[in-house]
């Protein structure tokens, strides 16, 4: 779909380096997230003190938030040297144990995806993190025999779109664990001025504001949102972004006042439509709207539960009065209807649903 390149919260290979001018270098430069940068700035503070390597940490949260661009800041602030792998590259252990043997002390091996590691990986992980070396088993057979290795002292940085999906051992072994929330308009506005300014794009501040409550309450989408925009103001005026060019390039992509995209809105249809307001299990909602039942739970539906369109109930997922309202739609007569406020705030660790 055209607008898809523009909406989604997931990364292309050029969108990636577009990525990589935008990302902040240091903790000021990161708007929004404050708990979790506290935090951060203190562990690493602390570990600088001692002159220490910093302890395990694990990072978590929707698409898009942050997580790398944090593993980064933290590499940077703490002038420690960061080498990026991800869970589905590293296939067997011995790729594992290349990686590690590759470190220096102090290092930071950043594990993306972590939760996609393989068991028999993972497993060679869990000394790695806690003692600093691996028993890898050299030849098979008869001559099988198994070498120590030891491994500098190295900080481990995982991060994760489903905390839920990581085994209890590896979880544990983490010092740290944050999690990052979707931000609030006002923190993507500030983050949209910044990247305006990078990209030289001229923007009024209710430009930005516009541009940052329709993003899904992510960075990485209000940046697509900016570039398009800017595109946009390019070829229909003179350039320069106020709020109504704003509305006007959003509105094209779809993008309506409430926000959502169109799977956002797809979804909520389907389950009102279709399933009168649900419940209804996962797969068979990715069925009716074409989408992997993954992707759905891990992109689309946090923010949906978050901004209260839709909940998760033991039967399924159902809409809230604010889907049947935002659609001008009637819910079923026999239709028990959930109040604002009545859903729970969304965790990825709660179990799945059918
Ligand atoms: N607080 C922030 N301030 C400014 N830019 C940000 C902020 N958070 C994220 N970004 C920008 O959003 C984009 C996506 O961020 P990042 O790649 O760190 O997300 P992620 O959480 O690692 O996503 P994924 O789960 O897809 O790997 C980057 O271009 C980054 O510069
Ligand atoms: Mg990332």
């Amino acid at each position: 779909m055209e607008n898809e390149r523009f909406i989604t919260s997931t990364l292309n290979k050029k969108d990636a380096e577009a990525e990589s001018t935008l990302r902040p270098q240091s903790f000021s430069a990161f708007p929004g997230q404050t708990k979790t940068k506290e935090r951060l700035e203190i562990y690493v503070q602390a570990a600088k003190n001692r002159s220490e390597p910093l302890g395990h940490l694990l990072l978590s949260g929707p698409p898009g938030l942050g997580k790398t661009t944090l593993a980064y800041i933290i590499a940077n602030e703490k002038g420690a040297n960061i080498k990026t792998s991800s869970g589905p590259v590293i296939e067997k252990p011995g790729d594992l144990a290349g990686l590690l043997t590759s470190l220096e002390k102090g290092d930071i091996l950043f594990i993306d995806e972590i939760h996609r590691l393989n068991t028999a990986v993972e497993e060679y992980l869990y000394s790695a993190m806690e003692d600093f070396f691996i028993d890898i088993m050299i030849d098979q057979g008869p001559g099988a025999r198994s070498v120590r290795l030891n491994i500098p002292e190295f900080t481990l940085i995982g991060a994760t779109t489903r905390q839920g999906l990581l085994s209890a051992p590896l979880r544990s072994r983490f010092e740290l664990s944050l999690r990052l929330d979707y931000y609030a308009p006002e923190e993507l506005s500030a983050i949209v001025q910044r990247s305006a300014g990078i990209l030289g794009v001229s923007i009024d501040p209710e430009g930005a504001l516009e541009i940052a409550r329709r993003s899904r309450g992510t960075p990485r989408i209000a940046n697509n949102l900016l570039r398009w925009t800017r595109d946009y103001a390019q070829v229909k005026s003179c350039g320069h972004i106020t709020r109504e060019l704003a509305n006007n390039a959003l509105t094209m992509l779809d993008i309506d006042d409430s926000g959502l995209d169109e799977m956002d809105k797809r979804i909520l249809e389907m389950i009102m439509v279709n399933f009168k307001g649900g419940p209804v299990g996962l797969n068979s909602l990715s069925v009716a709207v074409g989408e992997e039942a993954d992707t759905i739970e891990d992109v689309y539906e946090p923010y949906l539960i978050q901004e209260g369109y839709m909940m998760r109930t033991p039967q399924g997922r159902i809409v809230s009065e604010k889907s049947w309202q935002l659609f001008g739609l009637k819910p079923p007569s026999h239709q028990n209807i959930r109040r604002g406020g009545g859903f729970r705030r969304y965790h990825d660790d709660q179990p799945d649903l059918l």
